[in-house]
């Protein structure tokens, strides 16, 4: 048994039995850093090891006795793939499929709906015989012949209800398993351009899956069969047929009724839901400005009315739910008195015989329930099916991400062609028209104020925004042509606003890779000269980070950052403000990394406000407003920024301050 607590502070644990760890790290003798991985906390993978199932984590779902057929074709997890290097994603495909899959396993639904509705009518047969057969002829054989059958008819019965229980469950599962990987990528594609509601759309999925395992789609499936119950009270008596179809009819005003009046209601109710859960979200994002600025209370109120607005909503609409509910019931059981009653007439006038009206009555019942039970669920079936629109709205309107050619291994050459940035919705031009290039291996210094564009030109450069007209190209090949997933291994990032994922400091560098090496960690760590860092951690490079980045301080962070962008051996690497909360030896550090990184012919886009790191550039480029104001070698633009020549390899320690104002353009 090993010791939980016991901390590791090498990248060489002993096989890792802590629940907490990703990764479980194993001596192989072939080396100090050869290790072999093992994922542990993705979804059951059919206890295969990541190696043997080969192409990455895998969602796999207890189908049980339906058979996955199409398993296999489409890409974007349309099989159940969380990504796939090569092949398109074309999610609206995932998602007929998965609309496919639904339909060919109610259709088996269905058919056992019909069996079990059927057999149902044997109680009342059976009750209807024993009245009228067997007590009036006083047959022991007849009678046990009938218990027989009834016996076999009630079993079958059971068997068949639970067996498309167990299917509408399975299905549920094969939703869940068809569509999240799905979804999940469609969101996260969406969530560029989006609003940040998009990861919502998972949440919808759940919704649909209850859905699928509620008695009210068990009602609204036995709903169409209810006319064959009243064919069979027809066939006792019209005059009973004539009473329950009156109150279905009554019934089904009811229902639609209820519709109405509850709609306005449940939809507000919805609403203020969604919002309040948003407001949580964000609370949980920032916990450490609520607390230091005590503003626990507005917080909470903030919630509460929108809380508040939803269960007020929800009472309303519930307390007509519950008028609605009520009043179908005892239309239900005034209409098996009323039968029971005009029954019991006919019967004393000899039409039909006692056994009849009871068994006609049970009928009835059968037949008014899952009309009753549709009307209790409707509001689950009305979010169900928003919920449906808005999956299915996300993943058709996912544009198809088609296979791409895998390229070269690029150089670094970066060219950028009348670049143009208006943000969607509005009329302000945040890059205009910006030209420039830079051949592998060279480093460029981006500086200007606050708001002059930099962080949306750093952005573009690496495509997690689209310009709005204009290229940027890497190695002459336009970003929106390559291949997603090959561009993302070949450039690397430091976000202005650093966050890590929750998990260790090596998987975070890593970039969550199950596959990533401890050479290409150590190597990234290294070349972003952090290393020494890490190992004055207690846990060295099995440190846990927490989704808020503790244990770590910001300038910490950001060097890990650091290292996660030069995770891979990248060809093109942005740094937006990287040394924004670096202290003098984190700045050197960074410049022996940038130094590194040309060394290594890596070429690096540094975004700036502190003039030390541009002693390490090689061109500088001034932003003012979203245009190019200066752009060239590096001494030429200090000596035209500072109106002298800068002695070459040193900082500008001549400016004013430690930031560059837009003072020092103008003198210039
Ligand atoms: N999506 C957007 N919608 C509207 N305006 C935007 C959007 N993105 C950026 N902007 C605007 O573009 C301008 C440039 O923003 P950017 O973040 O690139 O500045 P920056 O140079 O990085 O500033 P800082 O030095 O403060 O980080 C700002 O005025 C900002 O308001
Ligand atoms: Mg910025």
């Amino acid at each position: 048994m090993k010791d939980y607590a016991t901390p590791k502070t090498s990248t060489r644990g002993e096989p890792g039995e802590n629940p907490v760890e990703f990764f479980k790290t194993r001596r192989n003798g072939l080396g100090p850093l050869r290790l072999e991985r093992e994922h542990r906390v993705y979804a059951d993978a059919g206890g295969k090891s990541l190696k043997e199932i080969g192409k990455g984590p895998v969602i796999e779902g207890d189908t049980g006795p339906i058979k996955s057929r199409d398993r296999e074709a489409g890409g974007g997890g349309g099989g159940a793939n969380f990504h796939k290097r090569l092949g398109p994603e074309d999610f609206g495909k995932s998602l007929r499929q998965g609309v496919a899959a639904v339909r060919r396993n109610m259709f088996i639904v269905l058919l056992l709906t019909c069996a079990t509705n059927i057999l149902i009518l044997a109680i009342p047969i059976y009750l209807f015989q024993i009245s009228d057969r067997v007590l009036t002829s006083r047959s022991v054989d007849t009678l046990i012949m009938l218990t027989i059958v009834i016996v076999g008819a009630v079993v079958m019965q059971a068997v068949f209800d639970a067996i498309r229980r167990f299917i509408l469950m399975r299905t549920a599962v094969e939703v869940a398993v068809r569509l999240g990987a799905p979804t999940l990528s469609a969101a996260a594609h969406a969530s560029l351009h989006g609003t940040g509601r998009e990861y919502q759309t998972l949440g919808d999925l759940q919704q649909l899956r209850g859905f699928l395992t509620s008695g009210t789609l068990i009602s609204f499936l036995d709903v169409p069969f209810a006319p064959l119950f009243f064919l069979a009270i027809f066939l006792v008596h019209p005059h009973l047929g004539m009473i329950v179809t009156i109150a279905s009819l009554l019934l089904l005003v009811i229902a639609i009724c209820n519709q109405k009046i509850t709609a306005k209601p449940f939809a507000n109710a919805n609403q203020a839901q969604s919002k309040a859960n948003m407001h949580l979200d964000s609370m949980a994002r920032n916990s450490q400005i609520i607390n230091a600025l005590a503003m626990i209370p507005e917080a909470v109120m903030i919630w509460g009315r929108d809380t508040a607005t939803s269960l007020t909503e929800q009472v309303r609409a519930q307390d007509r739910n519950i008028m609605s509910a009520a009043f179908s019931r005892m239309v239900r059981l005034l209409t098996q008195i009323g039968m029971l009653g005009w029954g019991a007439w006919l019967a004393l006038a000899g039409e039909i015989t006692g056994g009849m009206v009871i068994a006609a009555s049970i009928i009835a019942g059968r037949a008014l329930a899952p009309v009753e039970g549709s009307i209790e669920g409707w509001n689950g079936f009305l979010l169900s099916r928003a919920a449906y629109d808005r999956v299915a709205k996300l993943l058709r309107s996912s544009k198809v991400q088609f296979e791409r050619l895998h390229l070269p291994r690029p150089e670094g050459r970066l060219d950028v062609e009348r670049l143009l940035y208006v943000p969607g919705g509005t009329k302000q031009v945040v890059l205009n028209g910006l030209s420039f290039s830079l051949n592998p291996g060279e480093t460029l210094g981006v500086i200007g104020n606050s708001g002059a564009g930099k962080t949306t030109l750093g952005r573009m450069l690496v495509g997690s925004i689209l310009p709005t007209s204009g290229n940027v190209r890497l190695d002459l090949m336009d970003l929106r042509n390559w291949d997603p997933r090959q561009f993302g291994e070949n450039i690397g990032y430091v976000p202005q606003d650093v966050q890590l994922f929750p998990g260790t400091i090596k998987q975070n560098i890593g970039r969550m890779r199950p596959d990533a090496t401890d050479e290409q960690i150590h190597a990234a760590a290294t070349l972003a000269d952090v290393h020494e860092m890490i190992a004055s951690l207690p846990q060295g490079y099995e440190t846990l980070v927490a989704a808020d980045g503790s244990p770590l301080s910001g300038g910490q962070k950001q060097r890990i950052a650091l290292a996660r962008a030069f995770f891979g051996n990248p060809r093109f690497v942005v740094l937006d403000e990287p040394n924004s909360n670096l202290d003098t030896s984190g700045d050197k550090a960074l410049a022996r990394a940038i130094q590194h990184a040309k060394e290594n012919k890596i070429t690096v886009v540094v975004i700036t406000q502190k003039p030390s790191l541009l002693s390490v550039v090689d061109k500088i480029m001034l932003l003012a407003d979203g245009s190019i104001s200066m752009f060239g070698e590096r001494i030429e633009v200090l000596t035209r920024l500072t109106g002298k020549k800068a002695p070459p390899n040193k900082m500008p320690q001549q400016q004013s301050g430690n930031q560059i104002s837009k003072g020092g353009v103008n003198n210039g």
